[in-house]
């Protein structure tokens, strides 16, 4: 039932003040004496010790999943100081790369049944990696097949293009790094941050969520274009290549996201007075690196669309001349939740985009 929403995609985007909550809930304690604020994911408590000792730990998923993981990639190399390698689950198949006994293989699937994903699965297990699953649907293969895990409890999403699912699997992967560094003393006023964050993340989005007819007006500026490019870095890659695969899918227009960092070796070439860009600038340690990068793109005339945290406008955009849209502060790590919602807001809004299936059961 779509409610008063013309689309699920719609309604799933709107639903996620709540979907948040429900994957967060008894998952994150405030309160207790000593320990004051922690995680508890009851289906990794077992595991903990583990995965601490892993020597790597390889996330493995498909699309929308294998951004979610890229966007927590920094904050759990932060809170572990464990080794986080990415894999796409079809490469990691095509190279038969290297998967070791000691290694912890997390699974990141809405579904739980995309084939590659799955089949990764069975080459890890074969390989002796510890295999841990990050899905939202329970009794799937993935969720079954794997050592241990955590549901996503985003609620079923029935839109072909994954967003409620997306935001649900980054806050998981975020309490999965807090989980994992809950033993290190150095990072606990830090984690305390990240978890009053996250408390603090339903009434964040909802508050982005208004932004809804300005992204409209946006969607409408640029719905004649043949192309857009995303730029992001740190925390924001994973934005940027989720808001591009957005675009592709739901907007049928081509679109790249393209880390800011490799802005020189080649994208530049492309920026003139007509290619929209669209840069994600919010107040994190690559702020200032980002600032140089948009002052670039403006000196070879760049048509910019600037999202940056709230009263930055001015620092981000000194021209005057760039779009901005302003989301609000919230921890660096947690940041690429809100940013997200701005790439995709509005795009066409269909449940079924051309050629696309919601799962990827076989070859
Ligand atoms: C579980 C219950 C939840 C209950 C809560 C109370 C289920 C599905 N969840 O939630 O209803 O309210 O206890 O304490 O019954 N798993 C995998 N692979 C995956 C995902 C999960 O092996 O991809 C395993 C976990 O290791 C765990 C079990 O499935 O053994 C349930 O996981 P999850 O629902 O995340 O656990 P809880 O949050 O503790
Ligand atoms: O169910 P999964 O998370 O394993 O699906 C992976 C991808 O097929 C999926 O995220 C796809 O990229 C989405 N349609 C993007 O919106």
């Amino acid at each position: 039932n779509k409610g008063k929403y013309e689309h699920y995609m719609q309604k799933e985007i709107h639903e996620q003040p709540e979907s948040l909550t429900t994957t967060m809930r008894g998952r994150l304690i405030r309160g207790g004496s000593c320990k004051s604020k922690s995680v508890l994911l009851g289906g990794l408590k077992d595991h903990l010790k583990i995965i601490r000792r892993s020597r790597r730990i390889v996330f493995i998923g498909c699309g929308t999943s294998y951004n979610a993981a890229l966007a927590a990639r920094p904050i759990l190399e932060e809170l572990s100081g464990i080794p986080v390698a990415m894999e796409i689950a079809s490469d990691l198949l095509d190279r038969q790369g290297p998967i070791y006994r000691e290694d912890t293989t997390v699974f990141v699937s809405q579904s739980g049944e995309t084939a590659d994903t799955l089949r990764a699965l069975e080459y890890a297990l074969e390989n002796g990696a510890l295999c841990v699953g990050i899905t939202n649907t329970v009794g799937s293969a993935i969720a079954r097949n794997t050592h241990c895990g955590v549901h996503i409890n985003a609620g079923c999403e029935i839109g072909v293009a994954s967003t409620k699912a997306y935001t649900s699997q980054i806050v998981v992967m975020a309490m999965l790094a807090l989980a994992i560094g809950d033993d290190t003393i150095s990072s606990q006023a830090r984690r305390e941050a990240i978890i009053d964050g996250l408390f603090d993340l339903p009434s964040k989005v909802k508050e982005v969520l208004k932004l809804d007819q300005e992204m409209n007006d946006l969607a409408k500026l640029l719905i004649a274009e043949q192309s857009l490019l995303v730029f992001g870095r740190g925390y924001n890659y994973a934005t940027a290549l989720e808001g591009a695969l957005k675009v592709k899918e739901v907007a049928l227009m081509h679109s790249e996201g393209i880390l800011a960092g490799e802005m020189k070796h080649g994208p530049l070439a492309l920026v003139d007075e007509n290619l929209p860009i669209v840069v994600v600038a919010t107040r994190d340690a690559c702020f200032s690196k980002q600032q140089s990068v948009i002052q670039q793109l403006h000196a070879r005339k760049g048509r910019l669309i600037v999202m940056c945290t709230k009263g930055d406008a001015a620092s981000v955009c000194v021209s005057g001349s760039c779009r901005i849209i302003e989301v609000p502060q919230v921890e660096d790590c947690l940041q690429p939740l809100l940013a997200y919602h701005l790439t995709v807001l509005r795009g066409h809004n269909v449940d079924q985009p051309r050629n696309l299936a919601k799962s990827y059961t076989s070859k």
